[in-house]
This record gives structure tokens, C-alpha cells and sequence, in this order.
């Protein structure tokens, strides 16, 4: 049945190659894996996957998941209990959840500058008062953060995205994630650690996620991780990862108690998918053609926009995050490169100040390799002719 509703958040106009979407490549989608899985699920003869599911998320892939992320490096190969983790319908909502858990209307929530330029809405959403602290090319300045504490900032969360930021593509040095989980015990704060790029790492893994860190009885940080980026977005689910403490809060939710466990039927599809060891054979092919597309675009922008802008390859994730030179302001930049057939996140997107308005993101997850290459070539000609 054909229907004029959208059926995807993804919009892009005729001819346009749009870099400014964080959106998996379509054809990487692992839809033959996500068959064998669902006709397994469905053919078991158990209706378990049907019926509401346990409040901490479905039992056998949170044994599965904990098992699978302790034998990842970029979980340190450490490993993780099955009693610290709970599901979630995708990080966004465990975020939300999270907010609802720790926060209330007129808390003050601290995101990086700049930060993922969808999490304020959530924040607002709640009533929180969304403050800015600066970061550079290792992430969140903790100095900084330490100042705006000392001056009186009393705020109940802190929101980072410690590995392979987005939008910067930085990632926390081991000496900050330190001396920022000591100021949230410290001030008494929450962290939320976004971690959904942690396993999508192109060379030597990143530092362990931060609840790795923390002190296991009083515990302060909530890491979040997510399928979205390892399998499928459209399967919405995620987990957080935290000390047990942490974890029975989520498990007191309301929205559990009355719904069961969150996304379970999805639940069951990754564990299917784990079980015969495709979420393995996925994340790997994923990490190799990101690799080649990072590499590819790394390459691009050294040769062919060599002397227009200045960018940090990232080591892991989606985004380039570029710095026009020569004052080229990357507002009004948008209209000319869209014109050119090439769109992007402007820099000011992810600022809840509006600053940035000389840099702008683009993602590599989108698109191959060839259409890469076309696109910052418009990219080039609409920054020439800005
Ligand atoms: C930093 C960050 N957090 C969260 C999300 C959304 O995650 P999920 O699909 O698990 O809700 C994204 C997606 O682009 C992201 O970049």
C-alpha cells in the first residue's frame, strides 16, 4: 500500500547530496542478517517475544549484549555484568528517561559547546536550563567546567559525548574523564555519557565508556549506547550501562512498571542476531567501510579544499567538523552550497548561543565513497564562490 505520509525522518531534495544527516548508509542496512533473525524469533513457537517484557529489558540479551561488549577493545575487554545494564528504545529515549529520573523543571543541565544539536530539545522539554561549557580538540576543557562550578553553576546533570564526538569528532583525553567524573562527585551531579559511537572506531579503540570509571556503589554517570549505529535505528533500542545503584532507578520507572521492558521484541531480533553472530560480522564490515569513507574524505579535504578550511580527522563516528577560513560564514554559506547540489549542518546548529558560525558538520555515513567525492567537490566550488 502505497500512502503520501512520510515513512522516514530523512528528507532530502532532488539532486541535493546532503552531508548534514548523522544517518546510516541504507545500504549498509543488514537486512538479510535482520531476516534469518526475525523468522527465528517468530518461527521459535514462544510468544515470549510478543508478550510485555521483563522491566530491566529482555533477559537473555542483556546476558548476550554483556557478554558481546566484554569481549569488544573498545570496551576494554572488560567485563560487563548483566546487572548493569538496562534497555532503552534507543539512547535518545534513554536520555529522556534519564532526565525524567535525575532532573527537575528548572535544573540546570551542562552540555559541551558545541554539542549534538538535537539533545537541548529534550532538555527543554523537561524544563531545564541548557548552559554551554567550551571544549577544544580533546573534548569537554574540564578547566573550564571547574571554573563555571567555582562561580556558582549548581547544575543536577551534565550532558558529553565523550568518544568520537558529535559534532567534532573529538574524543576525551583518559587525564579529563578523570578529573570530570571527580567534579561531578565533588558538586554531586549526574553525567550522562552519550556512547553511541564507542564500537564504531577506526584504528586503535577508544578509552573504555566512562561507567567503566565509576565508583560501583555510588555511582554518579549513566552511559548510553545504542543499536542505531551498530544495526539499525529503525529497531529503536539502546542500553544504559551503570552501576547498579543507577540501574535499579530505571528499573523503578514508571514507564517500565506500566509498559514492561522497553523495545522487546526488538530485544529478541538482536539477541537472535548476536546468537548466530551477525551483530559481529555487521559491526565489522560497517567499521570497514567507514574507514575507507573517512579515510577517502580525510583525503579530499587535504588535497582539493586544501587552504579553504581547516578539520581534526576523527579517529571513530560519523562527522568532520570543518573550520572555513578567510571569514566565510557557514549560514550563509547553506543557500549557495544547496544551489551548488551539497547541503551540511551549520555550525551553528549546535550551539545553544549561536556560535560557530564558521564551521559546519558533515557525515560520511551516508553516502559512498563516489557520491563523497562529488559532494565536497560542490562543497569546494560553493565555498570558492561564497
Ligand atoms: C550523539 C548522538 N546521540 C544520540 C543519537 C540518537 O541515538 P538513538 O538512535 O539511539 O536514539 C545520535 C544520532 O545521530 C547521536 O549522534
Amino acid at each position: 500500500m502505497t500512502s503520501t505520509l512520510p515513512s522516514l525522518l530523512i528528507s532530502i531534495p532532488e539532486g541535493v547530496l546532503d552531508l548534514g544527516w548523522g544517518h546510516p548508509s541504507p545500504h549498509l542496512h543488514p537486512t538479510e542478517a535482520l531476516q534469518i533473525a526475525s523468522e527465528r524469533v517468530l518461527s521459535q513457537q514462544s510468544t515470549v517475544p510478543l508478550q510485555y517484557g521483563a522491566v530491566q529489558g529482555f533477559g537473555p540479551l542483556l546476558e548476550g549484549l554483556a557478554h558481546f561488549l566484554s569481549s569488544q577493545d573498545a570496551y576494554g575487554n572488560l567485563p560487563v555484568d548483566p546487572a548493569s545494564l538496562f534497555f532503552t528504545a534507543g539512547a535518545s529515549q534513554g536520555i529522556d528517561l534519564a532526565t525524567t529520573i535525575f532532573a527537575r523543571p528548572g535544573d540546570t543541565v551542562f552540555v559541551e559547546e558545541p554539542t549534538y544539536y538535537l539533545i537541548g530539545r529534550i532538555f527543554l522539554d523537561h524544563g531545564l536550563k541548557v548552559v554551554g561549557v567550551p571544549t577544544d580538540r580533546d573534548g569537554l576543557d574540564v578547566d573550564a567546567l571547574e571554573l563555571m562550578l567555582q562561580d556558582g553553576y549548581r547544575p543536577r546533570l551534565i550532558y558529553v559525548i565523550p568518544t568520537y564526538q558529535n559534532p567534532t569528532g573529538a574524543t576525551l583525553t583518559p587525564e579529563r574523564r578523570h578529573r570530570l567524573i571527580q567534579l561531578a562527585q565533588r558538586y554531586g551531579f549526574t553525567i550522562l555519557a552519550d556512547e553511541v559511537y564507542q564500537l564504531l572506531h577506526y584504528g586503535p579503540p577508544p578509552p573504555p565508556p566512562l561507567t567503566t570509571m565509576d565508583d560501583p556503589d555510588h555511582g554518579c554517570i549513566v552511559s548510553l549506547g545504542s543499536f542505531s549505529k551498530i544495526l539499525a535505528p529503525g529497531l529503536r533500542l539502546g542500553w544504559v550501562h551503570a552501576s547498579s545503584g543507577i540501574v535499579q532507578r530505571f528499573v523503578d520507572s514508571g514507564v517500565a512498571a506500566s509498559g514492561g521492558g522497553l523495545s522487546h521484541f526488538a530485544a529478541a531480533m538482536a539477541q537472535s542476531t548476536l546468537d548466530l553472530g551477525l551483530l559481529q560480522e555487521n559491526l565489522d564490515n560497517l567499521r570497514r567501510v567507514y574507514t575507507m569513507r573517512r579515510d577517502a574524505v580525510a583525503r579530499i579535504l587535504s588535497t582539493d579544499l586544501a587552504g579553504l578550511l581547516d578539520f581534526n580527522q576523527p579517529d571513530g563516528g560519523y562527522f568532520f567538523w570543518l573550520t572555513l577560513a578567510d571569514g566565510v560564514d557557514a549560514d550563509e554559506l547553506l543557500p549557495i552550497a544547496r544551489k551548488a547540489g551539497v547541503s551540511f549542518r551549520p555550525g551553528t546548529a549546535f550551539s545553544s548561543v549561536g556560535m560557530f558560525r564558521d564551521s559546519l558538520r558533515i557525515s560520511f555515513s551516508l553516502y559512498d565513497v563516489g557520491d563523497l567525492a562529488e559532494a565536497l567537490s560542490r562543497l569546494g566550488q560553493a565555498i570558492r564562490s561564497a
